[in-house]
Order: structure tokens, then sequence, then C-alpha cells
């Protein structure tokens, strides 16, 4: 939130006297209803995330006024028995960093979540909990029709286990150790820009462990064309400061129409700032 608060101001077109004016009257208005509501300041300091984003939604471009914007986040859990599961660090970041520049520049933003996220969703964001990949698709399924945007960055399992049965599996049962059958899963950013209408974005995200950052650009060419997605955006997994779980990204990002460029890292807030100002050009 706080590196939101550093960027949307410098990002927000000069703001006139009027919009201060008002984002200022905003914040008052939202601090006095919320005293004339709680009766303890706790309660107060408890929302002021919430404050604080109003205020910020106020000096924002509403550049994305009208959009429906779908973001698929975090990673998905595959049971393999009763209580274990195969699954990923994804934090969700990435996605709540879209989804709250979306939200702010004056999106209808759905997100669609993996299990165990925690980051940031502001209120006015509809939030949706799955736990599988298939629960992910058929949410997403569900609700792509009526969106204008998807943004999937949801660090999706490629396959899961065929469970062993709905009990804990026991240690005694496999003595010499077992094996488990994987079945591939739906491709949700694959499959729904695959039947999107006309005026549909996609953007979608390609985890990688690549060498160096020249390196990535191939790769996010080649899975931009793969998922026929509009903007691909790939990120490095095995640099510091990049990838699962780091407020900061290093990302190779490409277009269908052919530009194509490398970002140093920098803030999840800023990558995600930057690619909506992108995914709104094309
Ligand atoms: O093929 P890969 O998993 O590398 O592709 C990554 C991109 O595809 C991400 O945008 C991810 O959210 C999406 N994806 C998906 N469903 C899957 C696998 C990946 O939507 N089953």
């Amino acid at each position: 939130l706080l590196l939101l608060g550093l960027i949307v101001p410098a990002r927000a077109q000069q703001p006139d006297t009027t919009t201060v004016t008002s984002s200022v009257e905003e914040l008052s208005a939202e601090i006095a209803a919320l005293k004339a509501k709680t009766s303890t300041w706790d309660k107060v300091l408890a929302a002021l995330p919430e404050i604080f984003l109003a205020g910020l939604q106020a000096l924002s471009p509403q550049d994305m006024a009208g959009l429906r914007v779908m973001v698929t986040l975090g990673p998905t859990r595959e049971a393999w028995d009763g209580v274990r599961f195969w699954s990923n660090p994804s934090s969700g970041l990435m996605g709540s960093a879209l989804a709250v520049c979306a939200w702010l520049r004056g999106a209808e933003v759905t997100a669609i979540c993996g299990p165990g996220v925690s980051a940031f969703l502001p209120r006015g964001v509809q939030r949706h909990d799955v736990t599988n990949a298939h629960g992910m698709y058929e949410a997403a399924r569900g609700l792509w029709p009526d969106m204008d945007m998807g943004m999937f960055t949801a660090a999706v399992a490629d396959f899961s286990p065929a469970p062993l049965g709905e009990r804990k599996f026991k240690k005694s049962e496999a003595p010499d150790g077992f094996s488990l059958d994987f079945r591939p899963n739906p491709d949700i950013l694959h499959n729904l820009a695959a039947v999107r209408r006309p005026g549909q974005k996609v953007l979608g995200f390609a985890a990688e462990t690549a060498p160096d950052m020249d390196a990535l650009l191939p790769l996010a060419r080649a899975k931009l064309a793969r998922k026929k997605a509009d903007l691909l955006a790939a990120n490095r997994v095995n640099a510091v400061g990049s990838g699962f779980g780091t407020p900061t990204n290093s990302v190779a990002v490409a277009d269908a129409r052919g530009r194509e460029e490398i970002w140093p890292s920098q803030s999840k807030a800023d990558v995600a700032w930057e690619l909506c100002t992108w995914l709104l050009r094309i």
C-alpha cells in the first residue's frame, strides 16, 4: 500500500486543485463517517488502508472506468489424499497489485484467489476463493463472458495427482515409497483466450528460470504465441528480488503487435501500473 501511495501520485496526471480539494474532502468525509460508525479508535485504525486507498483512487486517472477486469492470483492446491496436496509458493502479490491498480483507475475488478492468498485487496474488489485448478477454471469460465480484460497471474498447477483416496494415506501402506499418477489440468488462460469475443483483452504471465533478462524475452514471445494472449509478462523466478513472494519483479514483456521491452527490477505495484497502461493501449 505504501508503495502504491508513492507511485500513484507520481503517475497521476498533474492533479489540479479541484482534484486535490475533492480528494481531501472525500478523505475527511470517510474519516467522519467512520468516527460516527465506530465506537473505538482501533476500528478506525483497522480501516486506515481503505481510507488511504480512497484518497489514492481520487488522485488516480480514471482511465479504466467502465471496464470489467478479472484477475486470477495465487497458487492452486491439488489434493493427493485426504489431507495433503501438491502446490507452489505463489503469494498472489503480483495479482493483487494488478487488482489494486485496475481498481484505483476506476475498473470493476473481480479477483479469483487461490488458497492462502493474504495479499491485500480493497473491499471494492469482488473476491472469489477457490482451492484447485478445476475450481479456478470453473469460476473464471463463468465470469469471463462479462469481462473486458482477463489478467491471469495465478500459478495454476499444470498437473494434478490422481488422489489415493479421501482419507489420510498411511506411511505403513508404502514401506518402500510410492508413485503418483499426474493428470493435466485445464489451461485457464489458453482456454479463455481461445473463446474471447472481439475487444476482450488477455494478459498472461510466465514464471521462468532464465540465466539473464535477455534470455527471458524469447520465452515471453513464445508463451505469448502459444497462449494467444495480447500481452505477456515473463518474470524470473530464479533471480534475487524477482518471482514468488517478493515485493519486486524483473520482467520481460511482449505484445501481440510485436512490441517488446525488458524492465529493470521494480516494485510489483510499478509493474502492475505499467502493464495496465500497456493493456489499455493495445
Ligand atoms: O504454461 P504456464 O503455466 O507457464 O503459463 C503461465 C500462464 O498461464 C500464467 O498467466 C498462468 O496464470 C496461466 N495458466 C493458467 N492455467 C494453467 C496454467 C497456467 O491460466 N493451468
